[in-house]
């Protein structure tokens, strides 16, 4: 029989919104509720990061006093629920079984929504949980820390992390609105605070050199907290982040290409061997700090380059090297390099690494050099122990 063949594009038209706010639960505040605007009763659960609840304890309080004004069209799937977070929250199946468990008990569909406020953690996996439960409940994210606001919230990825990998089980599903309430950050520890940054950094040296001069320029604000530095840097990193992702014309990450993904090839497994006891926004610190150097060492960027973007990472209070990147010889053997292996098994395909060319030009590869990677780490920790530099 001659082979026939059904062919068809299938086209989905996204709003992509993030929007900027203080004080969201205010009640003259109605950018939460213009965000929810729909026809129709609807129901929304609300998940709480306990972190920021510890913070904010009139939280909770104030978020049904919100609602509770909204009037009967839109109803709270009872009181908001307050859970751990960080990474722990996304290091097993226990919140996604709660979240599912919450959105049954309360009958919530497709046109419900699932509101969580928190870190990057929690966001990852509420919005795991939302998008799996019905196929798809909408996922409203209220990001409270500079990393969340200015990267992992603003994207179309959620997942949790399984079998000791990062991200193992997750999916590509676009939040239905992002709110990045910048009052939130004031609470935040300065480790948190400084997080961040280096998602910004990361984004300037592969996308926008003038974003990397903006930074150097406010480098002693942003070190000390200053918030309209603070505010500033988020917006233009989110607004990258989204740009990538609109205009990249891979949003889903069919291909092998992840150049967002700078310095996170060593960061996930420095996360993995120290058992996420080195935070994210550290480990891309050291993982970018890493690939700058190799860039350098494999003669592709400048050396008056890379030592630009590492003294910036300094003078932000980053740490360039950490025992745990330190390879063995032979290095092949190294539990780093392994995470070589991994990056690529997470992408599929070819392996393809971010590299610099210049301040603002990302250049891929597809193989490392293992020694350039062992002498990069030794130059790493020599430039740690060596002051001013
Ligand atoms: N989905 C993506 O595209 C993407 C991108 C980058 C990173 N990520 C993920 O994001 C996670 C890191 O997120 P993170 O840096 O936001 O850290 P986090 O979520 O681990 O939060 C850090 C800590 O801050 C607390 N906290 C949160 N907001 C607070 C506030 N306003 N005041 C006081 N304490 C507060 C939390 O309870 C937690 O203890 C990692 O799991 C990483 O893999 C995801
Ligand atoms: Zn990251």
């Amino acid at each position: 029989m001659a082979v026939r063949v059904i062919e068809h594009t299938l086209r989905v038209d996204w709003k992509m919104r993030v929007t900027f706010t203080r004080d969201i639960f205010a009640a003259s505040n109605d950018t939460l509720l213009r965000a929810l605007a729909d026809t129709g009763p609807r129901q929304a659960l609300v998940v709480l990061d306990q972190g920021v609840v510890q913070s904010h304890p009139g939280l909770p309080a104030r978020i049904e006093g919100y609602f509770a004004q909204a009037g009967p069209a839109l109803r709270m799937a009872g009181a908001p629920r307050i859970v751990p977070g960080g990474e722990s929250a996304k290091n097993s199946l226990k919140l996604i079984r709660q979240i599912h468990g919450w959105i049954h008990d309360h009958g919530l569909d497709r046109h419900s929504y699932v509101i969580a406020a928190g870190g990057g953690a929690l966001l990852d996996a509420a919005g795991f949980a939302a998008a799996t439960a019905h196929r798809g409940v909408r996922h409203v994210r209220l990001p409270t820390t500079t990393l969340a606001q200015a990267d992992s919230g603003v994207g179309v990825k959620n997942g949790i992390n399984l079998f000791g990998k990062k991200n193992f089980a997750g999916v590509f599903a676009p939040p239905h609105a992002v709110i990045n309430d910048f009052d939130f950050l004031a609470t935040l520890p300065p480790e948190e605070k400084r997080a961040g940054y280096v998602e910004a950094v990361k984004v300037a040296c592969i996308r926008d050199r003038s974003f990397f001069e903006n930074i150097e320029r406010q480098v002693d604000s942003l070190a000390s907290f200053q918030a309209e530095s603070m505010h500033e840097i988020i917006m233009r990193c989110a607004a990258l982040h989204l740009e990538h992702i609109v205009r990249g014309g891979d949003p889903f990450e069919n291909g092998s290409a992840r150049p967002l993904d700078f310095g996170h090839w060593a960061a996930h497994k420095l996360e993995q061997l120290s058992r996420f006891s080195i935070s994210h926004g550290n480990a891309v610190a050291l993982g970018m700090a890493l690939d700058v150097e190799y860039s350098r060492q494999k003669g592709l960027l400048p050396a008056a380059s890379a030592r630009r973007i590492l003294r910036l990472l300094k003078k932000l209070g980053f740490k360039l090297f950490h025992p745990l990147l330190r390879c063995q010889s032979p290095p092949a053997g190294s539990p780093l390099l392994q995470g070589l292996e991994e990056f690529r098994e997470h992408l599929g395909g070819e392996l393809t690494i971010t590299l610099l060319r210049e301040i603002g030009l990302g250049e891929e590869v597809h193989e490392m050099d293992t020694e350039a990677i062992a002498s990069s780490v030794l130059e790493l920790e020599r430039l740690e122990q060596t002051p001013g530099s």
